[in-house]
Parts: structure tokens; C-alpha cells; sequence
């Protein structure tokens, strides 16, 4: 009973500081200021670890019950602990009994290891490299998941139209060219109608060369659209960016940034819609009346926590990414951070939100190269009218 209490007590104290975790990431804050709560939450768990232990060492117990009456502040935090481990686990067991939303006709799976592939090593930088070691690091992968979804709004026009979503590359350095250019290949293998990037495209100045090899050789029967997310601010010259992403290889990319762009499908409509809010403005002046009637209303948005600002939208389909699934995934429990306002809710996966079947994606890369459970990600849907 005690070291069951003590396990909840930490699923409590932890679960708790990954919410302010993935709270103050959610945000548009500078990314100093993100840092700096950062280094002050690490500091917050492991100082009631390190408190505990101490005590525990010097009174020579370990039971919760003599720990907790040393004084109000250790009876205050170790009961209110083990009351949020109780919540926590109730809302993780609730989170595994929901099934997939009924619109979600098939789901598959195939794995590339594109290190293996290419016969050398990926990782550029010491840092990549340090990573790669770690047991279980799945970052050199890449995850084809297809998906059949089923929709009676479609228009009959419409009936197996092939989208392909890609999110969060991050071109940062760290990961070699041919990996992204391996991802390129195998999204162009679906032969896709469109190609939607849902932000966070480039992180380096030194990576703005690769635009071409990478986003430049992209293959869409009907064009390529695509967002910014946060991490392409590190880009001082947003302008000079979308230029050369709009020039990229022979058919550029289409920004709908804060905007709706429409395309004709076998006489159908298709409409785009971006959200790059809370870190670039433009979709908050966007209304209902922006969008065109009769057409199949699709959303890019970097953020899943904008799920809000789209309901009155009623979009068919939503793609977001910005949470790569959380990059670690504990087996059995799942990914515990994810810089949104939900928490986990939307690290990744299908979701029905109200009428709008929404996609998050894993992305592709990150700041730094460890998934574990959580293999970078090519999403292919085809479209079932129903
Ligand atoms: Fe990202």
C-alpha cells in the first residue's frame, strides 16, 4: 500500500508539472522566456524528490504516513499528489478506452529505416550522434501511414482523392539532405492529388539550400500548400523565406497562411484554408464567409489548439502537427509532453472534432533527433465518399 501510494504520489507530482510543461510551450512566448521555465520546472521536480529522499534517509522510513506528518507544507503536497495521481491515471484510462473516430475507414502501416538504406550514417552533428546511441531511438525512420476516411460531404468528384501530410521537418543540420529527400521519394510514390505542409518547414539559415532538394521536388497532381509554424521565426527574413518556398523547384509551394486558396478537382472544389495562429497573425480576421460554398473545406493548421477557432468553420478535414506525438512514448503509457494547451490529447493521431475529422501528425523531425515509439511520419489519405 505505501509503495503504491508513493508510485500515485509521483504520477501526481509529475503529471502536474508536465501540464505546466506543456502549458508554457503552448504558448507564443519568446523562446528565451520558454527556456527559462524550462530550467525552473526541472528545478521544481526534482526538488521535492531530492526533499523527500533526505528526509526519508535521515528518519530512517520510508512510509508516506510518517513523511506527510513532518509538517503542513510535506502533508499538503504528498496528499495533494497522490489526489492528482488519481486524476491523471483516471484520465489516462479514459483516454485509452476512446476508439478511433468512425469516419476512419482503414489505418496501415510500413516502416522504412532510411539509415540502413542509405548505408551510412545520418546524423551530422555530435549532438545527433550522442542521441542516435540512446537504445530504441527510432529518428532515422520513416513511418508510411495510410489512412482511408469516409466522408458524406464529399462530393462524388471527389470519391478517392489522395492527400498527402507532411509536418515539422525541421531542417535544422543535424539529420543528413538524403534522409529528407527520402520522405520527398516516398510521398511522391503515393502519387498524391495534393501535398499539405503543415509548418515548422526550416530551423537554419545554413538549410535554406536544401528548399529545393527537399520542398522543390515535391509532386502533387494539384498543387502543394503549405503553413509556417514556430520554428521557421528562426528565419529573420519571413519574406525572403516564403519567396523562396513559393519558388521552390519547378512547381513551387502554395502559402494559405491566414488565407483560403480554392482548387478544381474533376469539377469539385477544394478549398485550403491556413492557421499559423498563435505565432503569425492573419487567420483571426478570417470568417465563415472566406470560405466558398459547395466544396470540400480542408485546414492546415501547425496547432491542434486551434481546434476552437475552427468549429464554426465546420472543416471537413483538419491537418495539424506542431506536437510530434510527444517524440517519447512510453510503452503502455504514452507520450507524457506535448507543447499544447491539451496536454497529450492531440500529441498525434485521428480525432473527430464536432463535424471535422482532424489528422495530427508525428512530423518528421525535431529540435532534437530521439523518438522513441514515436517514428517520424508520412500521412496518405484517400477519400471515400460514404
Ligand atoms: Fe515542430
Amino acid at each position: 500500500m505505501n509503495l503504491l501510494l508513493w508510485i500515485i504520489a509521483f504520477i501526481g507530482h509529475l503529471g502536474s508539472w508536465c501540464v505546466v510543461y506543456n502549458r508554457t510551450h503552448a504558448t507564443s512566448w519568446p523562446r528565451k522566456t520558454r527556456k527559462r521555465c524550462e530550467k525552473l520546472i526541472i528545478v521544481a521536480v526534482l526538488l521535492p524528490m531530492f526533499w523527500f529522499a533526505a528526509r526519508a534517509i535521515s528518519r530512517r522510513t520510508i512510509s508516506i504516513w510518517d513523511l506527510a506528518s513532518e509538517g503542513k507544507a510535506e502533508w499538503l503536497y504528498l496528499y495533494l499528489s497522490v489526489g492528482l495521481g488519481v486524476f491523471f491515471i483516471g484520465r489516462w484510462i479514459r483516454r485509452k478506452l476512446q476508439s478511433p473516430p468512425d469516419s476512419l475507414l482503414s489505418a496501415q502501416q510500413s516502416i522504412i529505416d532510411a539509415q540502413r538504406e542509405l548505408g551510412r550514417n545520418i546524423y551530422l552533428t555530435s549532438l545527433a550522434k550522442l542521441l542516435k546511441r540512446i537504445p530504441f531511438n527510432q529518428s532515422h525512420l520513416i513511418a508510411i501511414d495510410s489512412f482511408e476516411v469516409g466522408l458524406d460531404r464529399l462530393p462524388h468528384e471527389l470519391d478517392g482523392l489522395k492527400i498527402c501530410h507532411l509536418s515539422d521537418f525541421h531542417l535544422t543540420g543535424q539529420i543528413d539532405l538524403a534522409y529528407f529527400e527520402r520522405v520527398v521519394e516516398e510521398t511522391n510514390r503515393f502519387e498524391p492529388d495534393l501535398i499539405l505542409v503543415t509548418g515548422d518547414l526550416i530551423d537554419e539559415l545554413d538549410c535554406l539550400d536544401w528548399i529545393d532538394s527537399v520542398f522543390g521536388q515535391l509532386k502533387s497532381k494539384h498543387g502543394t500548400f503549405f503553413i509556417r509554424g514556430n520554428h521557421d521565426l528562426r528565419i529573420a527574413d519571413q519574406e525572403m523565406l516564403l519567396q523562396r518556398l513559393r519558388n521552390a523547384g519547378p512547381n513551387g509551394m502554395v502559402w494559405v497562411g491566414g488565407k483560403c486558396e480554392s482548387v478544381s478537382i474533376n469539377g469539385a472544389t477544394v478549398s485550403l484554408t491556413g492557421n499559423e495562429l498563435p505565432w503569425h497573425s492573419g487567420a483571426e480576421s478570417l470568417g465563415r464567409d472566406s470560405l466558398p460554398d459547395n466544396a470540400l473545406h480542408l485546414l492546415l493548421s501547425h496547432s491542434p489548439d486551434q481546434i476552437d477557432w475552427a468549429k464554426p468553420f465546420e472543416f471537413d478535414l483538419i491537418f495539424a502537427g506542431h506536437n510530434h506525438g510527444g517524440q517519447i512514448a512510453i510503452p503502455f503509457v504514452g507520450p507524457i509532453v506535448a507543447p499544447s494547451k491539451f496536454g497529450v490529447l492531440y500529441a498525434s493521431g485521428n480525432f473527430q472534432i464536432e463535424k471535422s475529422f482532424m489528422h495530427v501528425s508525428r512530423g518528421l523531425s525535431g529540435d532534437e533527433c530521439i523518438r522513441i515509439n514515436c517514428p517520424p511520419e508520412v500521412g496518405c489519405f484517400t477519400l471515400r465518399k460514404t
